[in-house]
């Protein structure tokens, strides 16, 4: 059963306003149950906020420790790095991942160096110009350091926000977005930048979790939407599925003598360089919604025939489906049965191959596993 509540004010979906009472909640957890000791903690050096800033960025804290202070033993300032070669720089970011931030970040203390003589400006647009500065980390480096009005909104942000003022959208979504923007900075307190930035980051990470929130010890709790009406598992709501592209393949199984003809794939695209089986065109059927499996006509399939053999039968088999990242691929199987095999040619792209060895052969898992379900079924290949 769901609980009615009267929630807080600020929980009105889509507002806008001041409210004090938010940010001193925040701040006044942080100050208690928030994170204290981190290494960039406790200092107003812009440069040493910038860098654990563009380390945490996708990026968790435990995962960060080590590497933050190890570059900072060899770049301790921002002259350093920027006087420091790209392979250096790339170095000591190795095994940190995400290595375009190396890059930008390499860039980015020259560029501080060139146009603001190597002192990171307090202006958190002009911090967002610089390479790597979004708009949540500029907010971020400019509230640690110099106390700056301005909102920060990033992953574990957004969740808390979605979730304590119920937002029924995705958001990442432009539009939600864009009013996640104005609520950030609507809820700005005046004094305190620095604790409350930290808190809602604290918050995020440590009680509004993705799974499992500690919704007990929050001090927002009272006024979270999600939290009064039970639906901290579904806020946010998840990105939504793109549609899959599907396309369907009609591949033909003629087995002769023992063997099986098998067809060596083009060294690019799906399944490259690998055998699998002779395949009548695959194309684009739809994107999205199923519309009944095709049926290929005769023709196309007597026109792959023709460098191989001459039919007296084709059947058609039940057919089975494949996930590929990009596109989901339907296969329907036709076993062949010859009246006459013909000589391939040498540059041919087809071969027979020995059913006894199609355990060990170079062919894609879904082909080797419906071959070996095909041959149980025709009890051939014993
Ligand atoms: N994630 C991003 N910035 C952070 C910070 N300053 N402390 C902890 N986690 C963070």
């Amino acid at each position: 059963m769901k609980r009615v509540v009267a929630l807080h004010p600020s929980a009105d979906v889509g507002e806008s306003l001041p409210d004090p009472s938010f940010s001193e909640a925040v701040v006044s957890w942080q100050k208690h149950h928030g994170r204290h000791g981190l290494p960039w903690q406790n200092t107003r050096d812009a440069y040493r906020i910038w860098l654990s800033e563009i380390m945490l960025q996708q990026t968790q804290v435990a995962a960060v420790i080590p590497y933050y202070g190890r570059f900072l033993v060899r770049f301790p300032d921002i002259a350093t790095l920027a006087s420091a070669t790209q392979e250096e720089v790339m170095a000591h970011w190795s095994g940190l991942g995400y290595y375009s931030r190396a890059r930008n970040l390499h860039r980015c203390a020259r560029q501080v160096m060139e146009q603001y003589s190597g002192k990171f400006p307090a202006d958190p647009v002009l911090l967002a110009e610089l390479p790597g500065i979004g708009r949540s980390t500029a907010a971020a480096i400019a509230a640690f350091a110099h106390g700056a009005r301005a909102a920060i909104l990033d992953g574990n942000v957004k969740r808390v926000f979605a979730r304590v003022f119920g937002i029924e959208a995705y958001p990442g979504e432009k539009k939600i977005e864009e009013v996640l923007w104005r609520r950030a900075e609507a809820l700005l307190p005046v004094q305190n930048m620095a604790s409350y930035t930290q808190g809602l980051m604290d918050l995020g990470a440590t009680v509004c979790t993705r799974t499992k929130p500690a919704c007990p010890t929050c001090p927002l709790a009272l006024r979270c939407v999600a939290f009064n009406t039970l639906r901290t598992h579904e806020l946010p709501v998840k990105k939504p599925k793109k549609a899959v592209p599907e396309k369907q393949a009609a591949m033909l199984i003629v087995v002769d003598r023992n063997e099986i003809l098998l067809q060596q794939r083009p060294s690019s695209g799906i399944w490259g360089g690998l055998l699998s089986l002779p395949e009548v065109d695959g194309f684009l059927l739809h994107t999205g919604k199923k519309t009944g499996s095709p049926s290929w006509t005769k023709e196309a399939i007597t026109q792959v025939l023709a460098s191989f053999g001459e039919a007296d039968a084709i059947e058609s088999l039940p057919g089975i489906s494949h996930g590929f990242t990009h596109f989901k691929l339907h296969i329907t199987p036709y076993r062949v049965t010859l009246k006459r095999r013909l000589h391939l040619a040498a540059e041919n792209e087809y071969v027979w191959y020995p059913i006894a060895g199609l355990a060990m052969a170079p062919l894609p898992a879904p082909i080797k596993k419906l071959l070996t379900e095909f041959c149980a079924v025709a009890d051939i290949g014993k």
